[in-house]
């Protein structure tokens, strides 16, 4: 069965996801949903899309089966919520929704519904962050330390949400998907200076059961692009620079081995050996990620990045956007 697509908002990220449904062969994009029709242009090439302003017009048309929805945060639940009582399988960018409160609303209306309801966690189908699991998991890596990302920018700061809310979910899925522990703590600190409103540069700090703590600076404000994640074990150390178009991870065999009598390190042994940069597959994160939508929606499957998935993200998202308020650590229950 090919599944009929329409994409839902065709600003910076649609586009993307059009250009990939296309080369899906299980899939057919039939039609495109903007509610600013200057954006149409962008799909020119190809020919055959139907163009609508209204979302209304796809999910009254029984002939589409899904929609990917990319448009800013604010109308994701409002928009989601009519797509699955329409009987449309969904597609939904990150952050799922506004509030955790929305997303179960979503969650039930899915199962209820029977319907795909999938959040856009792209990185989660990256060969790199699947490569970095399966290091994380060998004995030879050690105890995990660690998890230090910079994703900083001149980012494009968007009218509904401050840099927590646009970045962090890509790290918040990338850890929730590598380490299996849950958080005890975060602590989030950020700042306005261009906008009055939402925070352009943020710094949040998690600590996990285990050991675990997670540092994650993000910033729409910075001259360089940095997409970067250092994760540290106890015997060997990560360093994942997503910028590069090839050789993407590098497994560091670095280390700091202190011993019983030496417990402050004073003279610490410092070990330092071979770099093993791993053979990546050549695939966009995207491409996988929408055929894996595709393939749910077929096989009846649930997604990888499904509405759980989604809600723990935007409980994360809340619980930084408390402590941003207070300025004070929050304890998670
Ligand atoms: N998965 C990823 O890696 C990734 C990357 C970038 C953006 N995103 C997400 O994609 C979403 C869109 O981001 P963007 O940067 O493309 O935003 P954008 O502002 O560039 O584009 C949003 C588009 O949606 C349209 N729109 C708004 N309301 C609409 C409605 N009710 N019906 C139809 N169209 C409507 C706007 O006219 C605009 O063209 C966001 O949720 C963002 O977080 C995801």
């Amino acid at each position: 069965m090919k599944v009929n697509i329409a994409v839902v908002g065709l600003g910076y990220w649609g586009p993307n996801l059009v250009r990939n449904f296309v080369t899906v062969p299980g899939a057919s994009i039939t039609t495109v949903c903007d509610t600013n029709p200057a954006t149409f242009q962008k799909i020119k090439p190809f020919s055959s899309i139907k163009t609508v302003r209204n979302i209304n017009d796809v999910l009254r048309d029984k002939t589409i089966d899904a929609v990917a929805i990319a448009t800013p945060l604010s109308t994701h639940f409002i928009l989601a919520k009519k797509a699955i009582l329409a009987g449309k399988h969904v597609l939904l960018e990150k952050p799922m929704t506004q509030t955790s409160i929305q997303s179960q609303e979503l969650i039930k209306l899915a199962e209820k519904n029977k319907r795909i309801l999938m959040v856009g966690h792209t990185f989660i189908y990256s060969q790199a962050v699947r490569q970095i699991k399966k290091i994380i998991k060998r004995k030879d890596f050690g105890q995990v330390y660690y998890f230090d990302s910079t994703r900083i920018n001149l980012g494009i700061l968007q009218k509904d949400s401050n840099v927590i809310w646009d970045l962090a979910p890509h790290d918040f899925s990338i850890i929730n998907y590598l380490f299996d522990t849950k958080p005890i703590s975060l602590l989030a600190t950020g700042s306005h200076f261009v906008g009055k409103k939402y925070e352009e540069i943020a710094h949040i700090v998690i600590k996990y059961e285990n050991n675990i703590n997670a540092y994650i600076n993000l910033s729409w404000l910075s001259p360089v692009k940095i997409r970067s994640i250092f994760i540290g074990g106890s015997k060997k150390m990560i360093v994942y620079d997503d910028i590069q178009p090839s050789e993407k991870i590098k497994i560091y065999n670095k280390r700091i081995k202190t011993t019983e009598n030496n417990i402050t390190p004073f003279s610490p042994a410092y070990r330092s050996g071979e770099i093993i940069i791993p053979n990546l597959e050549q695939k966009e994160a995207l491409l996988t990620e929408i055929e894996h939508f595709v393939e749910c929606i077929q096989m009846n499957k649930k997604p990888l990045t499904g509405g759980l998935e989604g809600l723990k993200v935007v409980k994360l998202l809340e619980i930084a956007s408390e402590s941003l308020k207070t300025n004070l650590e929050v304890i998670i229950k």
